[in-house]
């Protein structure tokens, strides 16, 4: 595995990213322009190794490699000798086009140049070099050392050689890989947008307040966190930004319609567990103080429930389904991308197997005929599939 990485952005995916591949042996050099930030990256992995140590993941032995593994530089060209660069900087494209155009003069012909951008197109960016064939996506998931789940997302230039070549140094950083077409959100950021946007509709209906929403998550959906708690600690700023972006992505297709409820939680500074307040009140440890929920008897509150998480969860399998029509992965990447990358119980195309596909058409049309919003059509691949009889998997 010694090859040499070079990391661009020393932020919190830059480092992160720096110490997965540290750790597995490659030889790694993470830039910055800022000083303080290369410090603060520093700082932040002796501490997470030292918690290591304690966990006893880890010895000392093993704490030294990796830090002796990464070099911390202020000179893009450091980079020259890498055999792989991966790009985490500002989320903005002009400034990693300058970036790119400057590190390809640098880099040999061979160099494999990735962007882990979340929002960009991989075609625009690949588009600033001289030989975009080497451009290539590849998105982690944060923390990026606890995430297994990695996106890898070929641009129409990328050769096939580098498609598969990324593939092959992911895999061996023991990082489960999901190979997505370069359209908004890839997989994670477009499949999981009804789990917010169903969720803030359906309290915006007046059906159920936030923590009765996440509570037939949790309870009987078996997800982690319900849809506010993980709105809240993903923060609503950050949040509503991803969900505007992907609306305005997809020509507003009004599936990906974000919500004024989250927008005004957003605008005043609600923004969750960073602030103190969001959906949820937060103590100084970033611990929920407050739930306000209604006093419902709980013969209701499950009733209720059911029909909550039924709906959000036919839109989540709907979202699936299409990504899945629309060739943007492969049905085994579109569930490994759920489960290892934001933690699902399960995936959602076998659990729509589970629910049977005759369930999710009937649910969906149930939705359709009730609001008569195109939000609520269904996937054409479902149709088929329950006309055909068939199943994902
Ligand atoms: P961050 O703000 O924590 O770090 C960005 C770093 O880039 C900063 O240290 C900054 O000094 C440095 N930087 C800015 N301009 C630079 C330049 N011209 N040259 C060199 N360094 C420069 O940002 P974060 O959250 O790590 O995000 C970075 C990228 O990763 C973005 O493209 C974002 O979309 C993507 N991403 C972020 C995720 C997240 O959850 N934060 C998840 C997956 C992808």
């Amino acid at each position: 595995m010694g090859i040499n990485i070079g990391v661009i952005g020393g932020g919190t995916m830059g480092s992160g990213i720096a110490q997965v591949a540290a750790t597995v042996g490659c030889k790694v050099k993470l830039y910055d322009t800022n000083q303080a930030a290369l410090d603060k990256a520093k700082g932040a992995l002796e501490k997470i190794l030292n918690r290591l140590i304690e966990k006893e993941r880890i010895d000392s032995d093993e704490k030294n490699r990796i830090q002796e593994n990464i070099s911390y530089v202020n000179n893009l060209k450091d980079l020259a000798d890498s055999n792989l660069t991966i790009e985490a900087i500002i989320e903005n494209l002009e400034i990693k086009k300058k970036v790119f155009s400057e590190l390809e003069t640098y880099v040999a012909d061979d160099c494999i140049i990735a962007s882990n951008t979340s929002s960009l197109s991989i075609a625009s960016i690949a588009a600033s070099l001289q030989k975009p064939e080497r451009c290539v996506g590849i998105h982690f998931f944060n923390p990026a050392p606890l995430m297994k789940l990695v996106e890898v997302i070929p641009a129409i230039q990328t050769s096939n050689a580098v498609l598969q070549k990324s593939v092959q140094i992911i895999s061996d950083w023991k990082k489960v890989v999901a190979v997505a077409k370069d359209t908004p959100g890839f997989i994670v950021n477009r499949v999981a947008r009804p789990f917010y946007g169903e969720a803030l509709r359906i309290y915006e209906e007046g059906i159920a307040d936030f923590a009765t929403i996440d509570w037939s998550l949790k309870t009987l959906g078996g997800f982690r966190m319900g849809p506010f708690e993980l709105m809240d600690f993903i923060g609503n700023d950050v949040n509503y930004v991803v969900t505007e972006t992907v609306f305005t992505a997809f020509y507003f297709d009004s599936r990906y319609k974000p919500s004024l409820t989250q927008k005004r939680f957003s605008e005043a500074g609600y923004f969750g567990r960073k602030s103190g307040k969001g959906y949820y009140d937060y103590d100084e440890t970033g611990k929920i103080v407050q739930r306000h929920s209604k006093m419902v008897s709980e013969n209701q509150k499950t009733k209720i429930g059911e029909q909550i998480f039924n709906r959000i969860l036919v839109m989540l399998i709907n979202e699936a389904a299409d990504a899945l029509f629309l060739n943007v992965a492969k049905a085994e990447d579109i569930d490994n991308a759920m489960t290892k990358g934001v933690n699902y119980p399960k995936g959602l195309l076998a659990w729509a197997d589970e629910k049977g596909i005759d369930w999710c058409v009937t649910q969906l049309d149930d939705l359709y005929n009730e609001y008569h919003e195109d939000r609520y059509r269904c996937s054409p691949l479902l149709r088929k599939m329950n006309k055909e009889n068939n199943t994902f998997f």
